[in-house]
């Protein structure tokens, strides 16, 4: 029912077993990307997250998270005529706006990852109020379909998609499928505190991102890393 963040609550458990879901109806400190806070108002949002023990190789874990959205997308696009879009590396856009978002933590032994945990936020029928000063940055799907959703039903379809992608992660065309709804593919960006600007081209094989910057294609990695429409 309440939870301070269903990240920690997988951190501060060593015994849980691969697979282990972890949902919350609220959050009283959900915890977003570079310390920031992720909004958990009550019965909402879909706040969840997923503790996978597959010891991944480091260097494949970008392209490896790089399935959480694209399931997530290809769940939403069921509930919405809108495009839902991948903000690179692991955010959900809509219009324009934030919908969902993705907090990866990994715990590192000898060269692979022993724990992952996929934290995944979701606005579904928040409301504008809910959303207080994230509301011209972030939306919900209520916002925008203008109607209450079930949100067993969207959490069923996004945990049913993750399952399938997982299990065929080998043969997904991951690189093709992000890039067909890759946020600002195209379009000029800019990383955020860094000096560094330029043509969002696509990613990489291995999940990085492709910036086109003063004619020389570079290879952004970090999970890190935020972007910007220039
Ligand atoms: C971001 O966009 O910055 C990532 C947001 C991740 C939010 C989810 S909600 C469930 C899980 N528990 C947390 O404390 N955070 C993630």
């Amino acid at each position: 029912e309440e939870i301070n963040s269903t990240n920690n609550y997988i951190k501060a458990n060593d015994n849980l077993k691969n697979g282990t879901i972890v949902i919350a109806e609220k959050q009283t400190a959900g915890k977003g990307r570079k310390g920031r806070i992720w909004k958990s108002p009550e019965k909402k949002g879909l706040y969840f997250s997923i503790l996978l023990k597959e010891n991944i190789p480091i260097n494949s874990i970008l392209k490896f998270s790089l399935i959480f959205p694209l399931a997530i997308k290809v769940s939403l696009e069921n509930f919405t005529n809108h495009k839902v879009y991948i903000k690179w590396p692991n955010d959900i856009y809509i219009k324009n706006k934030k919908l969902g978002g993705i907090l990866t933590e990994t715990e590192i032994e000898a060269g692979e990852v022993n724990r992952l945990i996929v934290g995944i936020g979701i606005n579904i029928n928040t409301t504008k109020e809910d959303l207080g000063k994230f509301k011209d940055i972030a939306t919900s799907l209520y916002i925008e379909e203008k109607r209450i959703f079930n949100r067993k039903i969207v959490i069923c379809k996004i945990l049913e998609n993750i399952e399938k992608y997982l299990s065929n992660f080998e043969k997904i065309d991951l690189k093709n499928s992000i890039e067909k709804s890759l946020l600002w593919k195209g379009e000029e960006i800019k990383v955020l505190n860094e000096d560094l600007k330029g043509i969002l081209l696509g990613i990489n094989e291995d999940g990085s991102l492709r910036l086109l910057s003063n004619n020389k294609e570079i290879k952004l990695y970090s999970g890190d890393i935020s972007i910007r429409k220039a």
